[in-house]
Order: C-alpha cells, then structure tokens, then sequence
C-alpha cells in the first residue's frame, strides 16, 4: 500500500502525532472486557498493518465497541494488552489518544453549533496549533463535501452530513489511526455509499489505517482484512477474499454455441468437470473472476455470455457461526425484521 505524506501531515500538525510510527499499527493480545457477569469481549487476538482497512463485523452484543472503547482508551481492559501505534492503551492513554480520531456509534456532535464551530472546538481539544487549524479544516471539509454547509447550525444538517462531518472531525488531527464504530448505521443506501468513496478517497490522500466495526455484510466488503466476532470471541480473520473462498467455489456460467462441445474442453484444457444447469454449462472455480480471462483466452468454443456467482459473507458468516447474522441479531422466521434488516442494510438480498 502507497506510503505517501500529506503536506498537512509535513507541516506543524506532524508534531501532533509520534512520527511515522510501526508496521504493525493496532496489537492486541488475549483481550478480555467483563461488566459484572457480561462477557463482552473474550481473549481476542488480532493485529492491524499499516496502511490497512480493517473490520470487525458481527451482530448487535458481539463486542465490536468494547474492543473500539479499549483501543481508544475509553475503557479499561479486564486482562489482556492492546498496543496502537506501538503504545500501550492501558498506560499511555495521552500518547495513544494524540494517534488517534474516533467516530462514535452514536453521534456526538453539538446540534446547536455550526459545523466549523464543532471542528474548531474539537481543534482546541486536541491542541491543533492555531496556524494549521484553517487550512487542515478546508481540507477536511472539502474530503466530505461539507464546506459550503460550514457555517450552518450542524441540527440543520441531515443524517448522512452530520456522520460526514464527524468523519472530518476525526481526520482533523492528522491521526495515524482512525476508528469508525459503525459509520453508516441508520443511512439510506445511497449516503451509505458516498460516505464509502469518502473513505477510500482519505485512504488514497492521507497515510492512514482504519479500524471499523459494522453488521453490514457489504460494508464489510470494503475492507483489506475482516475479523467476524461473534459472542465477544474472533471466529475468523481474513480477507474477505479469503474468507469466502473458504466457504466454497464461485460458480460460472456460460452460454455458448455448442454446449457439450464447450464442456468436453472444459474437462480436456481445465480439467474441469462442467454440465448444464438451466441452460447453460455450469462449473465450479476457486476464483471465477480471475478464472473467466482464461476462460476467454484458451477456449475454442465461442462464448456468448457468462455469469459469476460467488459465495457472499453471509454464508461465511452462517459457515463460521452456525446461523446468519440477521438469525443472530433476533430475527429468526420473523419476516418483518428480516424485511427491516433488508431495508437498512440497502435492499440486499
Ligand atoms: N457499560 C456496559 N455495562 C454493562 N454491559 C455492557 C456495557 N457495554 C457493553 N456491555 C455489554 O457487552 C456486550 C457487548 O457490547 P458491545 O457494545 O461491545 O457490542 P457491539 O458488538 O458493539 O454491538 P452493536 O452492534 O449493537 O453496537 C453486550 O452484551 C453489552 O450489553
Ligand atoms: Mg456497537
């Protein structure tokens, strides 16, 4: 992943942050979180690169905003360490909080305050000097197209801006890590994906590393690597690559001009065993999308279409935990809250 700095970054605000930093941004190690009886978050062990997008997905109670409350310093572990940035969250809070901007589930910003008064109140609590302030909030408004809106009262702004101006409310230090506890909860699918190209614009601007948590199986898709966290315990990491050609083969489908022409070269070139399925010759790849180019490339028989279906993080998700997220969530054989879910999570499946 490119390392490149940011003027910003070059200037008075570089000595916010304890320099560039390690490779490996986020450690934690056997972390335990208890309230009382709860169980919240049971010996996890996980790390973060540099320069990584990284998320913890799992349903309502798995423990994703604990783990974020310890690694932002805002809540004590039980046993455990949690390094960021290679400092220690339990006994160098100060140091840790400078690395760091934070996106809370729920929003903390001041209604009755304009956006710009919100980010130079912010400014102020992180010790921004003065001189970077302007510039560095031109910057980051700019990234989420609020500049125009800076000066209205943020209890004007919708949901979508208020979540976008908090994001540049927590870019506004230059932190090396930035934590986003489910950043799109509650938006319409469309201000969902804006703030996505939000965030991959920053990661293609600024040297930074992103630790979110979502229950969103597409958000999750946007990640370098994902943890699924399922009852305060990692039940899987990888990417989501990986993780769902763990769970199964992609399935392809062709259509073409002579059928048991096509599967007899199928089985002589690829050695693949393919048949037709509603009409058309069907197999099963480890990775479709690299697998079709190929396909194109060395087959005789013309090809007239194709299609490609690949296993989703639901199945991983139903694969590592024995029920699907939204059965997990409580919405088991209930319709109407499978329908709710489908809604919020934008009409997917
Ligand atoms: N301050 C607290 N006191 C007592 N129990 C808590 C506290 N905070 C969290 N818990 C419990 O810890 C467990 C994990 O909660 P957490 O907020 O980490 O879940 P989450 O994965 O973020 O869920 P959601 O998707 O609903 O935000 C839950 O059982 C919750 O009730
Ligand atoms: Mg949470």
């Amino acid at each position: 992943m490119a390392q490149t700095k940011t003027p910003a970054r070059a200037g008075t605000l570089a000595a916010l942050a304890d320099g560039g930093g390690p490779e490996t941004v986020i450690e934690v190690s056997d972390l335990v979180k208890r309230y009382g009886e709860v169980e919240a978050v049971r010996g996890i062990d996980f790390t973060v690169s540099r320069g990584e997008t990284f998320g913890f997905l799992g349903p309502n109670g798995a423990g994703k905003s604990t783990t974020i409350k310890i690694l932002c310093t805002l809540a004590n572990a039980t046993s455990g360490t949690a390094l960021v940035n290679g400092l220690n969250t339990a006994t160098e809070r100060d140091a840790v909080r400078r690395n760091i901007g934070l996106v809370f589930q729920d929003t903390t910003l001041d209604t009755y305050l304009t956006g710009e008064q919100n980010l130079r109140f912010h400014a102020e609590l992180y010790g921004v000097p003065r001189a970077a302030v302007g510039p560095r909030m031109r910057q980051v408004l700019d990234m989420v197209g609020l500049w125009d809106r800076k000066d209205s009262l943020v209890s004007t702004y919708s949901g979508g801006m208020q979540r976008r101006l908090e994001i540049a409310r927590g870019l506004l230090h230059a932190p090396h890590v930035l934590f986003l506890d489910e950043p799109t909860v509650g938006l319409d699918p469309q201000t969902r994906s804006s703030i996505w190209a939000y965030i991959n614009d920053l990661k293609q601007r600024e040297d930074i590393t992103i630790f979110l948590t979502t229950h969103y199986m597409d958000e999750a898709e946007h990640c370098d690597r994902i943890a699924i966290i399922d009852h305060g315990k990692i039940v899987a990491i990888d990417t989501p690559e990986a993780l769902k050609a763990s769970v199964g083969k992609d399935r392809v489908q062709i259509q073409t001009s002579d059928d048991r022409a096509a599967i007899g070269e199928l089985a002589a070139v690829f050695g693949i065993d393919a048949a037709v399925h509603e009409g058309a010759v069907t197999f099963a790849v480890a990775s479709g999308e690299q697998f079709v180019p190929r396909l194109f490339a060395e087959l005789t028989i013309p090809i007239k279409s194709v299609s490609i279906a690949r296993p989703s993080l639901d199945d991983v998700f139903m694969s590592y935990t024995g029920s699907t997220i939204r059965d997990a969530e409580g919405g088991t054989g209930n319709e109407f809250m499978r329908n709710m879910h489908r809604l919020r999570s934008g009409g997917r499946r």
